[in-house]
């Protein structure tokens, strides 16, 4: 059997990362692994192949930057060319980056068949790109790998038949628990001096210490493209939060670049207390989150690694796909939105919170194997 699976962007990495492992339990199975270069800088893409013992992909498509057609548009002859060439049993996608959606249209119109990892999500928020990202996959793929109960409800409300739904549990989970103990090993101030932007490399303070700091991330676009958006969120973090704690930011490239546009950079790199960082490894945002007294993101990943973790968690969004990590259902994590009143008051509740782990069902470590079991066994 040949199975040809794809990853194009930062959060694909920490979940093909257990699938090639478990895969290698079947020395039937061939497994031919495609990057679509939709994130091809190092800390974006190869730091994480390299900490997490990735495999180098075979196939490189090189698709790089551009708008979502451009992405998706580049992907999909790219890709249709592999599919020609290596006439697959199965093609895998995971999550819902641009490459998720551009790979299973392409497998599904080369009559290959498509299974997706982190199936049945839904922020039913159709401004997401994301989202539609989610639903065309889902609709096409003929086996839905899910990561909750929930998503299963959401497919099967979709019309889904029941024998494409496969509830297996998080795979991302499975990252964390294999690579917590070398992520406990690292020190704060190491991370911070080893990822500082350019000049705040030689800046020794504040020292951070466990409990001691506020992370954060934000990248969507519906927080940091607009001036109405980005500038009321970042003078609540400059004027309140860092009077307060030490934010540590990891900076993703498309915050900087809207930072830059909206006047903001220069403010934001010269605040004592707001410590930049580059996009991080995974072992240093795994700690970063461990020591984290309270997380400020707008991204899914950390949602439900703050929940595993029991990281009190601002959700920077107004819906999510993700709603069994939300305190409501006993996880860690409050939406706030992008308004600053409401980011302020659950920052309020939950600055001096206890940490409060909460492990859903089936999140477990083992959900590559379970994934790699029921595609070796599909060709029997
Ligand atoms: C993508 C995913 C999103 C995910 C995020 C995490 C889609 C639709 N979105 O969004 O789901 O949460 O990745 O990182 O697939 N850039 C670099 N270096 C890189 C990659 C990008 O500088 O290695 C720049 C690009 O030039 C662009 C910006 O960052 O200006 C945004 O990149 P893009 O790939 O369009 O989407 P993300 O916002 O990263």
């Amino acid at each position: 059997m040949k199975i040809v699976s794809v990853v194009g962007a930062r959060p694909n990495f920490m979940k093909v990362a257990p699938f090639c492992r478990a895969l290698k339990a079947y020395p039937d199975v061939r497994h031919v692994l495609v990057h679509t270069g939709q994130h091809y800088d190092v800390r974006m893409s190869e730091q994480f192949f390299r900490e997490l013992d990735i495999p180098s992909p075979d196939i490189n498509l090189e698709i790089g930057s551009g708008t979502h057609a451009e992405q998706v548009g580049r992907t999909m002859i790219a890709f249709e060319k592999v599919l020609r060439d290596e006439r697959p049993d199965w093609v895998v996608v995971l999550g819902d980056v641009n490459a998720t959606c551009a790979c299973s249209i392409t497998a599904k119109k080369e009559h290959v068949r498509c299974a997706h990892i982190e199936a049945g999500l839904r922020s039913r928020d159709m401004d997401m790109p994301e989202e539609i990202n989610r639903l065309v996959t889902d609709r096409l793929s003929d086996l839905l790998f899910t990561p909750d109960r929930m998503s299963d409800a959401n497919l099967r409300a979709e019309g889904v038949p029941e024998d494409r739904i496969r509830f297996v549990g998080n795979i991302m989970i499975d990252t964390l628990e294999r690579e917590r103990s070398k992520a406990e090993s690292l020190d704060l101030d190491a991370i911070v001096r080893d990822n500082a932007i350019d000049g705040q490399a030689r800046r020794t303070e504040p020292h951070l210490a466990d409990n001691g700091y506020v992370a954060m991330t934000m990248h969507r676009p519906s927080n940091v493209d607009s001036r109405e958006t980005l500038v009321p969120a970042m003078r609540f973090f400059l004027d309140e939060v860092s009077r307060e704690w030490p934010i540590v930011w990891a900076i993703h490239p498309r915050a900087r670049k809207m930072l830059m546009e909206f006047g903001l950079w220069d403010e934001v790199a010269a605040n004592p207390n707001l410590v930049l960082v580059n996009p991080l490894g995974y072992h240093a945002m795994l700690r970063l989150n461990m020591g984290a007294r309270l997380f400020m993101t707008d991204s899914g990943g950390l949602q439900e690694e703050c929940c595993v973790l029991g990281t009190p968690c601002l959700t920077m969004r107004w819906n999510t796909e993700r709603p069994v990590t939300l305190m409501e259902n006993g996880g860690a994590s409050i939406l706030v939105g992008n308004a600053v009143d409401r980011m302020r008051e659950a920052y309020r509740s939950q600055i001096d919170a206890e940490r409060r782990a909460m492990r859903p069902e089936l999140w477990d470590g083992h959900t590559a194997e379970r994934i790699a079991g029921i595609l070796a066994r599909s060709g029997d």
